[in-house]
């Protein structure tokens, strides 16, 4: 058994202390050396991979390059499959999926279940796009004030060289910043901002299976993967009860993908 790997019962009643608790909330980030075992790490990398090969709902919007414009002919940098336990339900029954929940209500101090959702972004070896410094709210929804946090799982070892993630500690405790598409595409669906002082970016190289947490305001990044190794990354969302805004935010990029998508004639289930 790997150093540090704990037996499986200790992983099937993982909680977290309060000094984790803590570190979370003044920090927006927190990083775990365990959330699953290396069995069930070695059975989502064949499901992982074969998702990526088929290129498992295209057609719906559920597989496209995170990092260039939809439907491009190209390679894709930062391919990305959204909900992948739609067409693989067990995913739903795995240890990762059941400690995630577990985790966020501890770390959302909520007693009630939490919605799950998920997506896997892959960087290729050698070539793997970076995933610029961004908040995950600016995705989200504007007219509900967002009660989540993001799990982000890599099955590879991953350093600042292969993509592992960085955090900008204290970032979630202020607004959605300005975002902006990359490359200023409204047809790539990866958002940016500018507004970011990445001196402070702390990096949480981990082991696979290892995790990170963090909330929806946390700015945070990943490196190209300039490594021989590929990066592989299944990230599940968790979030409670959403309370409805009086306004919606104003988060115009979202409006402009509309747009842009529909112009460009592509109509797809899931955006
Ligand atoms: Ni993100």
């Amino acid at each position: 058994m790997r150093k540090g790997v704990k037996p499986l019962e200790d992983i099937l009643s993982l909680d977290l202390t309060d000094e984790q608790k803590y570190f979370y909330r003044q920090k927006g980030f927190l990083s775990i050396p365990r959330i699953t075992t290396d069995e069930e790490i070695a059975w989502l990398k064949t499901i992982y991979d074969k998702l990526f090969v088929d290129r498992t709902g295209e057609e719906k919007g559920l597989f496209y390059d995170l990092a260039g414009p939809r439907g491009h002919d190209g390679r894709e940098e930062l391919p990305q499959v959204l909900g992948p336990d739609i067409s693989i339900p067990e995913l739903r029954e795995s240890i990762y999926y059941k400690n995630a929940k577990r985790l966020s209500r501890q770390l959302l101090a909520l007693n009630q279940e939490v919605h799950v959702g998920g997506h896997m972004i892959y960087k290729p070896a050698k070539y793997g796009a970076e995933t610029p410094w961004h908040q995950d709210e600016a995705y989200w929804n504007p007219e509900v004030f967002s009660n989540g946090l993001s799990i982000w799982m890599p099955l590879d070892s991953v350093t600042k060289a292969s993509g592992c993630m960085q955090f900008i500690p204290g970032s979630h405790k202020g607004d959605v910043k300005w975002h902006r598409h990359i490359n200023d595409n409204p047809l790539v669906h990866g958002l940016m901002t500018d507004d970011v002082d990445s001196s402070k970016a702390i990096a949480c190289p981990l082991q696979p299976g290892g995790a990170t947490f963090h909330h929806t305001r946390t700015l945070h990044y990943t490196a190209p993967n300039t490594t021989d190794n590929p990066r592989r990354a299944y990230i599940l969302v968790c979030s409670g009860p959403e309370k409805k805004r009086d306004k919606p935010a104003y988060r115009p990029w979202q409006e402009e993908e509309r747009q842009a998508m529909k112009a460009a004639k592509i109509d797809v289930e899931y955006l």
